[in-house]
Parts: C-alpha cells; sequence; structure tokens
C-alpha cells in the first residue's frame, strides 16, 4: 500500500490537467447555481448516496439552483434526515422553497429500488435529472486477492445498480428532455498510477459504469436525454479522513455540485456521451480549439480501445 506522503503527492498530480489553461478547484461564475441560464425550477432530482459527501454537495447546488424538489437515496435513514434537514436549511435561506424527499435505499437491492419507483410514480413524479452518484470501493489489493465476490460486488453497486437505477428513469412516462449526471472518476483514465493501480477492482467497475453511461447517451438523443460522466476532483469525505490525509489537499465540494448544475443544463448539451473534470473550466471547454474538438472528434473523452481507427458516426 502507498504511503501517507505517496498518496498526498499522487493527489496533488491528479488535480492537475492539461485540458484547461484555468483549473478551477472553487466555484466561478459561469456555473453558478443561481445564475438564471442555469435554473433547475420545476426539475424533479433524484441523487443517489445524497445524503453525504459528493452526492449531497450536488443535491445542495441544485437546491441553489431552485429545483422543485429533490430525492435523495442511501441506507441509512437517519443520514438521509440529517441532510435532509440541512438541505431544507439552505432551501429557506436562499428562498427555492425546494421539497425534499429521502428514502433508505440499497440501491443494489432491486426490490427496494422498485419500491421507491412505485412511491415516486404513484405520487404522480416524474424525475427529470438522475444523478448516479453511489459507489463501493474497498481495500488496496489485487482483484486476485480481493476474490470474484468483492470484485463483482463493487461490479454490482457501481455498474448494475447505476443500470437498473437507469432502466427506471427511461421508462417514466411523458416526453419532457431528461438528464443523467454520472458521478465518475479520474481513476478510469489513470489506471497505471500508483494509488490508482492497486484498487484495480474500483477502477473495473467505475470504467466499465462510465462506458453503461456513453453507451446509453449513444442510445437516445441528447434532446430526449442529455448524458454526461465526470470527475467531481477530490472532496474530502469519510474514507479520505481515515487515511490521516490533510482537508487542505481536496477541492471545494462546492465545485462539483455546480458544475452537476451546469451539466444539466443546454449549455453542457455538447458533452453528451463523454467524460469531463469538474476542474475544467466550462468558458474554455465550450470556445475555441477545445470546443472545435469536441464537434469534430466523436471519439474524444470517450471510453474505447486507443490507437485504432474507429468509425465516425457522430452523437
Ligand atoms: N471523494 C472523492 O474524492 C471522489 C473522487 C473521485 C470520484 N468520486 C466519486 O464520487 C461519488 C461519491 O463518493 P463520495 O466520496 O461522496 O463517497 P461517500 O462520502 O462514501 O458517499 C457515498 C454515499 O453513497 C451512499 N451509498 C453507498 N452505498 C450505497 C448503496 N448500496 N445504496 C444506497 N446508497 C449507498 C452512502 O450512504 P449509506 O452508507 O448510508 O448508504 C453515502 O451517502 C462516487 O461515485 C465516487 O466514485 C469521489
Amino acid at each position: 500500500m502507498s504511503t501517507l506522503a505517496e498518496i498526498a503527492e499522487m493527489l496533488a498530480g491528479m488535480s492537475r490537467t492539461d485540458l484547461t489553461t484555468t483549473v478551477r478547484r472553487e466555484p466561478y461564475p459561469a456555473i453558478s447555481p443561481s445564475r438564471p441560464e442555469l435554473s433547475q425550477a420545476g426539475r424533479v432530482v433524484l441523487v443517489t448516496g445524497g445524503g453525504t459527501g459528493v452526492g449531497f454537495a450536488i443535491a445542495r447546488a441544485f437546491v441553489r439552483a431552485s429545483a422543485k424538489t429533490i430525492i435523495i437515496l442511501g441506507r441509512r435513514a437517519q443520514v438521509l434526515a440529517d441532510a435532509a434537514s440541512r438541505l431544507e436549511e439552505e432551501a429557506k435561506t436562499v428562498g427555492s422553497g425546494t421539497k425534499i424527499v429521502t428514502y433508505p435505499c440499497d440501491v443494489v437491492n432491486t426490490a427496494e429500488v422498485d419500491a421507491v419507483w412505485k412511491e415516486i410514480a404513484a405520487q404522480g413524479i416524474t424525475v427529470d435529472v438522475y444523478v448516479a452518484n453511489v459507489a463501493k470501493t474497498t481495500e488496496p489489493k489485487p482483484m486476485l486477492e480481493l476474490g470474484t465476490d468483492e470484485v463483482w460486488s463493487q461490479v454490482e453497486t457501481n455498474v448494475k445498480a447505476p443500470l437498473y437505477l437507469a432502466e427506471k428513469f427511461y421508462a417514466q412516462p411523458g416526453e419532457s428532455r431528461k438528464f443523467i449526471i454520472n458521478v465518475s472518476t479520474a481513476s478510469i483514465h489513470s489506471t497505471t498510477h500508483p494509488g490508482v493501480a492497486e484498487r484495480p477492482a474500483y477502477t473495473l467497475s467505475k470504467l466499465s459504469g462510465t462506458l453503461l453511461f456513453q453507451l446509453l447517451a449513444q442510445d437516445a438523443p441528447r434532446e430526449k436525454v442529455q448524458v454526461v460522466s465526470f470527475h467531481p476532483g477530490l472532496i474530502w469525505n469519510d474514507g479520505w479522513k481515515s487515511l490521516g490525509l490533510s482537508p487542505d489537499l481536496f477541492d471545494s465540494d462546492e465545485l462539483c455540485g455546480a458544475f452537476a448544475v451546469w451539466l444539466a443544463s443546454e449549455n453542457a448539451s455538447f458533452l453528451h456521451g463523454r467524460f469531463v473534470w469538474a476542474s475544467w473550466d466550462v468558458d474554455e471547454l465550450s470556445s475555441g480549439e477545445l470546443r472545435k474538438r469536441f464537434d469534430e472528434d466523436p471519439n474524444w473523452l470517450r471510453a474505447s480501445i486507443v490507437g485504432l481507427n474507429q468509425g465516425l458516426r457522430t452523437y
């Protein structure tokens, strides 16, 4: 296993990216959830794992963007209840009137997921934005040492569960435009990096989950369901804390929340089916040479085999 210093160096390295000249670690005006262009007024947003960490930060940003209702799922009822109080407080502060709904639910358990969607349908609610945020990881070990059952359990949480929720999401009645935000990770393109290499089951399952959403994006046009995967940055959570790392190494969770709101807007439609980082400056991504590359290269920032000719279909 890596030492603390090696992990800290790895984290610092992963925060540097050569894609945009400006690399963000804090929220900034272009992605501010209070911008009228990014308003989520009238929308219902479902966030898996919305009670803590990245999921909570995303839920809070959607409150700030005036979403009508936010549904958060997680296994621990008390964690959800505490998160709901904080989100309701936030809604009061910003005057958004957002309603917060919690469902204790293990997303790997299809019967529990069915019950949630049944309840949502019974209330006549249509979910407009699905944030696939829950993920499972374990201690650093090669897959053959972790064993097939543990590796498969990560695949179940990081691929099967998001697919099952997506199936329910797509099956909803109505023609209104929908959005999927998949919380991915930089680990999927840093597979040989020390610290990433020692958690291959996480990489396998997160890359598979990201490919899953890329392929779902291929099956439905962005005007119907806009789908984007993103790396949220390095966000302080209990897992990082238990390693004894300093919070100073980490990015603002407000950045990933605001970025997720921006992804659920027309402004991000050119990213349909791609993978991006929350730290990339959206003005740079949306214009000039970078934007040209999005428009002209269908393979760029999508999962594939590097180095071979590929089809030129655009979508
Ligand atoms: N934090 C980072 O630095 C970082 C970096 C890159 C990518 N990410 C990605 O960000 C996402 C969130 O990570 P995080 O750091 O915020 O993790 P976290 O703090 O551990 O939060 C995970 C949340 O998911 C819930 N959850 C876990 N398993 C569940 C299940 N089977 N059913 C329902 N809910 C479940 C947990 O609540 P319960 O335990 O109560 O269920 C918890 O609220 C993940 O997709 C991760 O890959 C994070």
